[in-house]
């Protein structure tokens, strides 16, 4: 195809780019702008082969018609990029500079709850986990909700599994040997970080449904995808499910200075890189985490544990 043009026969037609991308934008709030017709050509073109369809403008027509399939597809235009340890400062900012003030503050309850929010296919939910397993004192639990607006990366958390290209992005062996077994020609997550990991499907961009009260929010690599009134109306959501006291991480791009936000900013981690958000105005309530094993506690909860 030729990149980002219309002309040639294996190239989407401007209008169908255009359906694809409003299509994205209500389902997810993502933006598809003008030149990632390369993107959408190469994730929608297989599921077009699987539908029988000669090309993607004729899947663009199935998609028109058939709610299913525009749910596949959408799921299938997600960005999933990640990595273990991404980025590496923030989780070393995690272990020096939060989790001890966190152990301090939480000693009544001995029980830390996190949020990988938009986790992707669970890389940051499993090293959270391994930093968890390596500096929890005896005693306390932790649990990190991994969440995703594609049921494909969610199933993919629970499912704990990872490709030997994946390990190799960012995995030190030590931890590979401790926490991981190789099933055939994949590295599966030891139980005992599987049992600290829950997930559920969940779209930032609608209303969210209940949760639990958060110690740490991490919200990473996600809002650089929104425009910026979709990126105020999440922070302030979810600033109301983070704890007085507790903090929010986002990525290593992404800011909170552009945005009226009621946010507190500190410098943390090495040469303080790494900026830690804190609530201004607490004002979450604290809500216990809703017990796994019984969903019907809430109707809009499927919390599974990766075990
Ligand atoms: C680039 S990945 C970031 C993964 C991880 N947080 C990290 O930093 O490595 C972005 C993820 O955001 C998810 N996403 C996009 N729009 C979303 C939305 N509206 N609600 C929840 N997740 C969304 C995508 O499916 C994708 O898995």
């Amino acid at each position: 195809m030729t990149p980002g043009g219309t002309d040639g026969p294996d190239v989407i037609s401007e209008t169908n780019f255009g359906f694809v991308a409003d299509l994205l934008r209500r389902e997810t709030a993502m933006l598809c702008e003008r030149g990632k017709e390369y993107l959408v050509e190469a994730r929608l073109l297989p599921l077009a082969r699987q539908a029988g369809d000669p090309d993607v403008d004729h899947y663009v027509d199935r998609l028109r018609r058939d709610a299913g399939e525009r749910a596949r597809a959408v799921d299938a235009l997600t960005i999933n990029e990640t990595s273990w340890f991404r980025d590496l400062a923030p989780y070393q900012a995690f272990v020096d500079d939060v989790l001890p003030r966190l152990l301090a503050a939480r000693v009544d309850t001995r029980r830390l709850t996190i949020w990988s929010a938009a986790c992707s296919s669970g890389q940051e939910a499993y090293s959270l986990a391994m930093l968890l397993d390596e500096h929890l004192p005896a005693g306390w639990t932790a649990r990190i909700h991994a969440t995703d607006v594609s049921p494909t990366m969610v199933e993919r958390v629970r499912a704990g599994r990872y490709s030997q290209v994946e390990m190799n992005r960012g995995m030190p062996a030590t931890r590979l040997v401790k926490y991981f077994q190789r099933v055939g020609s994949e590295w599966e997550v030891q139980p005992q970080l599987r049992t600290m990991v829950t997930t559920q499907v969940m779209n930032l961009a609608a209303p969210l449904p209940p949760l639990p009260t958060f110690d740490v929010v991490l919200l990473r690599n996600v809002l650089i995808y929104f425009d910026h009134a979709t990126k105020q109306s999440i922070l302030d959501r979810v600033q109301a499910t983070i704890a007085e006291d507790g903090f929010l991480m986002l990525g290593s791009t992404e800011t909170t200075l552009d945005l009226e936000t009621t946010w507190t900013r500190e410098s943390a981690g090495p040469a303080g890189r790494v900026v830690l958000h804190r609530p201004r105005h607490g004002r979450a309530v604290s809500r216990p985490f809703p017990d796994s094993s019984s969903p019907a506690a809430s109707p809009h909860l499927t919390l599974r544990t990766g075990a």
